[in-house]
């Protein structure tokens, strides 16, 4: 089975064909960063029209690139959510149409469980199924999330977010820093040269009354406290032009977001053999070399994905499709994308 993938969630357009093995065979990513750099985030209208025009030769370029021909696609497997409904619609629409025009099943995804598969993607990785019972974390842009993965198909929500998602941290305490968008690189790259104790940001803890239902409120997360931390902290010490404190503060501020999500897995961590890691966070070197340490530590395996495999990409998408999971038959046909879909769905 060779399966044909396609994610559209957000602001990466991507395609991808993974063999019936597992094996990447092409991922194509067009990222639409420099659209809305402009606009200092997403804006949902330039994502959609963007994958509109984008998708098609994503799509060729995935074949070409796999050395594989339309008659040899097997599946289409597309993301159906959760992300923005626009740009969701223009990979759920496209998918559909070509697996009715190839006359090919259609296999609908969950992003979220995507992410979570994306470590698995790469050579060498041990396999999904042999690794369960395991926790994985999802650090992105639009999620933060601990889920308890029994098997294939069977997530257990653990503890996430109960407002800023932790990329969403990095981009908002990056703007008022003035580091431009996205957030994340720019403040891992600068935070290098700072020294991470110079501010002591808080870490908000869950106030046990209030975490989502069925989450322990200690795997839980918080970071719109830490971003008006850091607004009233500048608000304080104005950075004078140039002056190296700025690092320090970038530093102190990613500080505060990695020891929380190294905090929420050391609690997950305890009795469980392995962390899988991903997300467009994940590539964050800070946290990559204190989950690095953390394992060290408490003797689990640790399963990062691979950089190219981190952000959006449809890889995670044909990748978990091959593996045999997601919507299809006549379920698929029933069903809408769903901008809202959460990780158990
Ligand atoms: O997974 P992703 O591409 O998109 C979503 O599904 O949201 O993640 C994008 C997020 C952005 O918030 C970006 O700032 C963050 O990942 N990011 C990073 C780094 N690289 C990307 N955050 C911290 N450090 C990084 N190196
Ligand atoms: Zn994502």
């Amino acid at each position: 089975m060779t399966v044909l993938g396609i994610e559209t969630s957000c602001d990466e357009t991507s395609a991808s064909v993974v063999s019936d093995d597992g094996r990447v065979l092409s991922s194509i990513v067009r990222t639409q960063t420099s659209l809305h750099r402009p606009y200092g985030g997403v804006v949902p209208e330039i994502a959609s029209r963007a994958h509109l025009e984008t998708l098609p030769t994503a799509i060729s370029e995935a074949l070409g690139a796999a050395g594989t021909a339309w008659g040899d696609i097997d599946t289409v497997a597309v993301t159906y959510g959760p992300g923005l409904a626009s740009s969701l619609l223009v990979g759920f629409s496209t998918a559909k149409g070509l697996a009715s025009a190839l006359g090919k099943p259609l296999c609908a995804i969950n992003h979220l469980q995507a992410h979570i598969f994306s470590p698995f993607l790469s050579p060498g990785a041990p396999s999904f199924t042999d690794t369960c019972p395991f926790v994985a974390l999802v650090v992105s842009g639009g999620h933060t999330c601990l889920v308890r993965v029994e098997g294939l198909g069977r997530y257990r929500l653990l503890g996430e977010t109960i407002d800023d998602a932790a990329g969403e941290a990095f981009d908002k305490g990056a703007n008022l820093l003035g580091l431009g968008y996205p957030g994340g690189p720019a403040m891992d790259r600068l935070s290098r040269s700072g020294n991470p104790a110079f501010v002591d940001f808080p870490q908000t803890r869950v106030k046990p009354q209030s975490p989502p239902e069925g989450c322990d409120p200690a795997l839980c997360f918080s970071y719109s406290g830490l971003k008006t931390s850091l607004l009233y902290y500048l608000r304080r010490n104005p950075i004078e032009e140039g002056s190296p404190d700025k690092a320090s503060i970038a530093a102190s501020y990613q500080e505060a977001i990695v020891d929380s999500l190294v905090d929420r897995c050391r609690r997950a961590m305890r009795g469980v053999g392995a962390l899988a890691v991903g997300g467009g966070v994940s590539l964050n070197s800070r946290l990559r070399t204190k989950l690095a340490a953390l394992a060290e530590e408490m003797s689990f395996r640790l399963l990062m994905a691979e950089p190219k495999y981190c952000a959006d990409n449809a890889a995670m998408i044909a990748g978990l499709a091959a593996a045999g999971q997601g919507i299809r038959g006549a379920a698929v046909y029933g069903l809408d994308i769903e901008p809202s879909l959460a990780v158990t769905d």
